[in-house]
């Protein structure tokens, strides 16, 4: 169930029997060379509408745009400001908790999102705690790749030429996503340097030439794709099922 194809009247009815929703949150920056802009956020939004048509629970419009300041060297990506979108998380969080929603699940698609939207988080309990108050609401992210079974089929398929940025498994599931907009590329070399750490948009260009970040995702494919988005829409429903029973 889609929060943008509801009527006001459905989210109240769901309301009646469910307080929980999942936001899918990515990334709008670029991802190697054969990999789609849109990956990060394809990929969480792609995840959790299969949640939503497997057990019936309310998925929230995708944040599309990410924290992503260190891939702005590649031409086409698109950063908030880490405060920005704390604020747009914050605000998201307490419309939806103004309508009685009380757990929050963001699948994420993108790793530059975790430690700001972490604080986005720390933020909304801080209002409560200072204020005195007991709060039923409840945030929790995790990226749809890191649930067991889709974590096991990725070693599977991949092992270490995943990799961590630009990844096998993650522009598998773009392709099975958008097959139209399949791309292909020689990967030169073949798996890319692996990260040290990084700091401003310069230097990751400087380390990371064409992008990527120890992988090889000429490994990938759509079929692929349709096994890891099986593991991962398991894996996040029953996380999901976890987490608003508590
Ligand atoms: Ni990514």
């Amino acid at each position: 169930m889609q929060l943008a194809l509801s009527t006001w009247q459905e989210v109240e009815e769901y309301l009646r029997t469910s307080r929980g929703i999942i936001i899918p949150i990515g990334s709008t920056e670029q991802h190697g060379p054969n990999g789609l802009i849109g990956t990060d956020h394809l990929d969480a939004e792609f995840v959790a509408k299969g949640v939503g048509d497997k057990i019936g629970c309310l998925v929230a419009p995708t944040l599309t745009i990410g924290m992503s300041q260190h891939h702005l060297g590649f031409t086409g990506s698109v950063t908030l400001r880490p405060s920005t979108l704390m604020a747009v998380v914050g605000d998201v969080v307490h419309s939806l908790l103004r309508h009685g929603f009380e757990r929050f699940l963001f699948i994420n698609g993108h790793g530059g999102n975790v430690a700001t939207v972490t604080a986005a988080f720390d933020e909304i309990y801080t209002a409560i705690s200072l204020r005195g108050e007991q709060s039923p609401v409840r945030c929790k992210m995790q990226f749809w790749s890191a649930g067991p079974r889709c974590h096991a089929l990725a070693q599977e398929l991949y092992g270490d030429a995943n990799g961590s940025h630009a990844t096998a498994g993650e522009v598998s599931l773009a392709q099975y996503y958008q097959p139209h907009a399949i791309k292909h590329a020689q990967m030169s070399p073949k798996i890319a340097p692996r990260s040290n750490g990084f700091f401003d948009s310069a230097d990751y260009r400087r380390r990371f030439a064409d992008g990527r970040i120890g992988s090889d995702p000429s490994l990938s494919s759509p079929e692929h794709g349709e096994r890891l988005y099986e593991a991962a829409v398991e894996d996040m429903a029953e996380l999901y099922r976890e987490f608003t029973a508590d």
